[in-house]
C-alpha cells in the first residue's frame, strides 16, 4: 500500500477495495467497463490488486486513438491478465457508414447518437448480457448528467446493478492516486485531453475549460452521453 496518499484519499481508497470486494461476493457475475481512461485505469489497479476475480472489457469502438490501445497492451502487460474486447457488428457499422457516411456524428445529435449505438451500446449490451453487476468509473464532478450518481445503483436501461467506486472521487485525486502508485495512463492526458472517447469526438481543452469540454465540444453539455450512461435508457434507433 501506498506511502504517499493522504489520509481523506486512502479512507477513499479502502472504502472503494470495500466495493468491490462486497459486490464480488454478493454478485458472482461482475464486470468492469474499462475506457482506458484516468478514472479507469486507479479502477484497474485496485480490481487487479485486490480484487482480481472481477472480469474487465473494454469497447473497441473501431475509432479509438491509437493511444488507447497501446494502453490496452501495457495494462495486460502490467497486471499479466487479458481484458476482454468487444468490438461492434460489423454488418451494422457497415449500414451506418453506407447509409450515412464515415463521420455523420458530426451533421446532428441523432446521427452522433445513432453512431454511438451501434458502436458503444450495442456491444455494451452484449458484454452485461450475462452479468448481475457491472462497474465503472463515473463521477459525481465529471457532468450534469452524473451529478446525482450513487456508488451502488439500480440500472433500469440494463436491467442489473451498477457500481461507480469512484464516484465521489475528485479529479485531483484520481491523479494523485494514479501518480503515488505509478499506475500506466494514457498519453493523450499529458496532451490536454483530460476526457478520451473516439478520436474524431474527442479534442483537447484550454486551461480553465471543463474536463469534458473537449469531447463532442459541438453539443450541448445536457446532453453530453453516448448512451452508456443515460439519465433514461436510450432506444435503439429506427
Ligand atoms: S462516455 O459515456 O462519455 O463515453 P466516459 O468516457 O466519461 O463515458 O466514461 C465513463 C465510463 O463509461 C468509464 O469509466 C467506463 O466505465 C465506461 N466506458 C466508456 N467508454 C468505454 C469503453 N470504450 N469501453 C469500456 N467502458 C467504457
Ligand atoms: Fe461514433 Fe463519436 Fe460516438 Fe465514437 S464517440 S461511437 S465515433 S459518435
Amino acid at each position: 500500500m501506498s506511502q504517499s496518499l493522504d489520509n481523506e484519499l486512502q479512507a477513499k481508497v479502502d472504502h472503494a477495495v470495500q466495493l468491490l470486494k462486497d459486490a464480488y461476493q454478493q454478485y458472482g457475475e461482475i464486470t468492469f467497463a474499462n475506457s482506458l481512461g484516468a478514472e479507469d485505469v486507479v479502477i484497474s489497479d485496485l480490481i487487479c490488486r485486490y480484487a482480481p476475480e472481477i472480469e474487465i472489457f473494454s469497447l473497441d469502438t473501431g475509432r479509438l486513438p491509437e493511444e488507447t490501445l497501446t494502453l490496452l497492451a501495457k495494462l495486460e502487460e502490467r497486471y499479466d491478465r487479458k481484458v476482454t474486447v468487444y468490438y461492434p457488428d460489423a454488418s451494422a457499422v457497415e449500414s451506418y457508414v453506407r447509409e450515412n457516411g464515415i463521420n455523420a456524428f458530426y451533421e446532428s445529435q441523432e446521427m452522433r447518437k445513432s453512431c454511438c449505438y451501434v458502436r458503444k451500446v450495442e456491444p455494451l449490451k452484449r458484454a452485461l448480457s450475462d452479468k448481475k453487476a457491472w462497474i465503472t468509473g463515473i463521477r459525481r464532478e465529471q457532468a450534469v448528467t452524473r451529478d446525482t450518481i450513487a456508488f451502488s445503483e439500480w440500472d433500469e436501461g440494463n436491467q442489473l446493478q451498477k457500481l461507480n467506486p469512484l464516484a465521489d472521487w475528485s479529479e485531483k485525486e484520481v491523479w494523485a492516486y494514479i501518480k503515488a502508485e505509478e499506475v500506466p495512463y494514457n498519453e493523450l492526458h499529458d496532451m490536454h485531453y483530460p476526457s478520451i472517447g473516439c478520436a474524431p469526438c474527442t479534442r483537447s481543452i484550454s486551461v480553465g475549460e471543463d474536463v469534458r469540454a473537449g469531447r463532442w465540444w459541438w453539443e450541448n453539455p445536457d446532453s453530453k452521453e453516448c448512451g452508456l450512461h443515460p439519465a433514461t435508457p436510450l432506444k435503439k434507433p429506427s
